[in-house]
């Protein structure tokens, strides 16, 4: 979760070059920062609770460095502070370390350590591998880190640096992602390529057990168990250095709403087969007669990505006819699944570093089982593991609450439900009936980030309500659930998201006219049933707004809302991808009325890298 960079120049430069990659790496972790960098045969660090700028506040401006590395921290042992902020570095000083990751044993690496002489300054359980190469540390850093990491069980990408091997950094990983690039300045180190976007040209993915050694443009991709990695495949760094700006959206979240038009197009240009009523996805890899094999469909995620997969998981039960759950990645893996060959599994998630989602993916691979990847980060952990799958084409999303990829996600599932329903029994005409409605939604997603004043108005008219459930059925309950979500993480407010018809049956004894519910219902196959609950929750006197599309049912909604929010209307399969923004406007707003952090919501990071 912690961003990590690190960076060798083939001759001296300025600190900021650190600090500006640290600073974009902000949204993997923002509880502390800090930074170690090398002068004349001693390493100096700099490091403190707080935000990356803060540090950067503090940071001499005539720092120059001719090897850094840099961390910015989002905590597991031990709390924000000074101390527990990385770099970490061993008694004498001599080496200096950043860590992503867990280390499992550090407890009783720890005591031995302590039994040994060693002295520890903080709580985390990073400070024992600086401890630890340290004490194998014999003249090459790569043989100690190698010697030391052998004792450790637990995750780690780790950027290494030693007062005596001056310019030189180690790098290695197991289960945190790491990535080497090289550019005309030097070598860098980075937990996401982000940090290096516009300084490197080139890049490459360490694997598990892999050991980069980079000294100014010198780089050697080596095994941690020992040798060369031959293996190692370098590409073109394509993220611009603006990849970061907020473009003047006050918010990274806002300015990733507004881009949703766009980046829903960019995931079905190109894909949809309007004549055959169908779509293609050549990264499935997969021949016609493959798909008539397969009888039933796991969609593995956490948090939007669980959402957006129970979304999935109705299309292509709806249109492909195959029985399809979406699964909480973490619970699927520990649930002993039945694996068998007629199945097809999915690992959904916007980063592809997802530890929980990458866990139960590989448990099923253990079984046998055929999993793909439906990812937004392309050559991330889950695309490179799965080898085959669906890129969502969201483009970088940095705001720490998923939008749009959210809304690409749930149209990859919708292509791949169209793709093996046309191979079983949907038909030409509703194939191509979707498609065409498909291809009105950008446009539709504009006409609704029109009406933010109306979101902004509701938040104003629930901003006393400390207590939310958001309530739909059908397609409209996964949005519910993403809806109660958005709230929690950025606005902070309790709020739960329920199918409405589960009301009566507990969680309706809850409201009164302090307790808000959010209905999501638009004139669907369920509106009246829907429309009981709404009622029921109205007869108990609980203030309700309502989310619907088209005009159909707005005078009789209007009867039982606070306020009626209309967006515009779309095939009952598709209402996700606009009710989806409208519970983001909504969460948005409420944030902001409220003055929360947006981007950066309290212990929350972007990419959640640890189990
Ligand atoms: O990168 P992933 O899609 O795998 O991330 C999964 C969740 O951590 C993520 O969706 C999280 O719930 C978001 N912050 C929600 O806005």
């Amino acid at each position: 979760m912690c961003g990590i960079i690190g960076f060798s120049g083939n001759k001296r430069a300025p600190a900021r070059l650190l600090m500006e990659g640290l600073k974009r790496l902000e949204y993997r972790g923002y509880d502390s920062a800090g930074i170690a960098w090398q002068l004349r045969a001693k390493l100096r660090v700099r490091k403190r609770a707080g935000k990356v700028d803060e540090l950067w506040d503090e940071l001499p401006e005539e720092v120059m460095l001719r090897a850094g590395i840099a961390h910015t921290r989002w905590a597991t042992h031990g709390s924000p502070s000074d101390a527990n902020a990385h770099p970490h570095t061993d008694g004498p000083e001599r080496i200096a370390l950043v860590h992503n990751g867990v280390i499992d044993n550090f407890r009783s690496l720890k005591a031995d350590l302590e039994k040994r002489g060693h002295v520890f300054r903080s709580e985390t359980d990073t400070e024992v591998l600086a401890h630890l190469i340290s004490e194998h540390c014999n003249g090459s850093l790569e043989e100690a880190v190698r010697t030391a990491l052998r004792l450790v069980e637990g995750t780690y990408g780790i950027a290494v640096m030693s007062a005596d091997e001056p310019g030189k950094i180690v790098a290695t990983r197991r289960g945190s992602p790491l990535i080497v690039g090289v550019g005309d300045e030097g070598s860098f180190v980075a937990s996401d390529a982000v940090a290096m976007a516009g300084r490197a040209d080139e890049v490459v993915n360490l694997e598990d057990g892999d050991l980069a050694v980079l000294i100014g443009d010198e780089h050697r991709i080596l095994r941690l168990a020992g040798g060369e990695n031959h293996q190692a495949i370098w590409s073109a760094l394509d993220l611009p250095p603006t990849v970061a700006d907020k473009q003047g959206y006050p918010h990274y979240m806002l300015k990733e709403i507004m881009e949703q038009p766009d980046a829903l197009e960019d995931c079905f240009r190109g894909r949809i087969q309007r004549d055959s009523g169908t779509a293609k996805l050549g990264g499935l890899q997969m021949e016609p007669r493959d798909f008539l094999q397969i009888d039933r469909v796991r969609l593995l995620g956490c948090g939007t990505s669980y959402m957006s997969s129970c979304v999935g998981a109705r299309m292509i039960t709806d249109l492909a006819r195959i029985e399809t759950t979406a699964e909480y990645a973490p619970e699927y893996r520990y649930s002993n699944p039945i694996v068998d060959r007629n199945m097809l599994f999915f690992g959904v998630s916007q980063s592809g570093e997802t530890a929980d989602t990458i866990m139960a993916m590989r448990e099923v691979q253990r079984k046998g089982g055929r999993v793909m990847g439906i990812v937004n980060r392309v050559a991330s952990t889950i695309a490179r593991e799965t080898g085959a799958g669906i890129y969502i084409h969201a483009g970088f999303e940095y705001a720490v609450a998923s939008t749009k990829t959210m809304l690409n996600t749930m149209m990859a599932l919708l292509l791949f439900a169209l793709l093996v329903g046309r191979m079983r029994d949907l038909s030409l005409a509703r194939g191509r009936e979707l498609i065409e409605e498909v291809e009105q939604l950008p446009e539709k997603i504009r006409q609704l980030l029109v009406l933010r004043g109306d979101f902004r108005e509701a938040a104003r008219h629930f901003a006393d309500s400390h207590n939310f459930y958001f309530m739909g059925r059908g397609y409209s309950f996964p949005i519910a659930m993403e809806g109660a979500l958005k709230l929690k993480e950025i606005a902070y407010v309790h709020a739960e998201g329920y199918s409405a018809a589960e009301m009566k049956h507990g969680p309706i004894a809850l409201i009164d006219e302090s307790f808000a519910s959010v209905f999501v219902i638009p004139p669907d196959s369920v509106f009246s049933r829907t429309f009981t609950n709404l009622q029921e929750v109205r007869a108990r006197k609980g203030p309700v707004l309502s989310i619907t599309c088209g005009d159909q049912r707005t005078e009789e909604l209007a009867d039982y809302s606070d306020q009626v929010i209309v967006l515009p209307e779309t095939d009952e399969i598709l209402t996700p991808f606009l009710t989806t923004v409208a519970v983001q406007l909504f969460a948005y707003e409420f944030a902001e009325l409220r003055g929360c952090p947006i981007d950066q919501p309290k212990n929350l990071a972007k990419s959640v890298t640890v189990e």
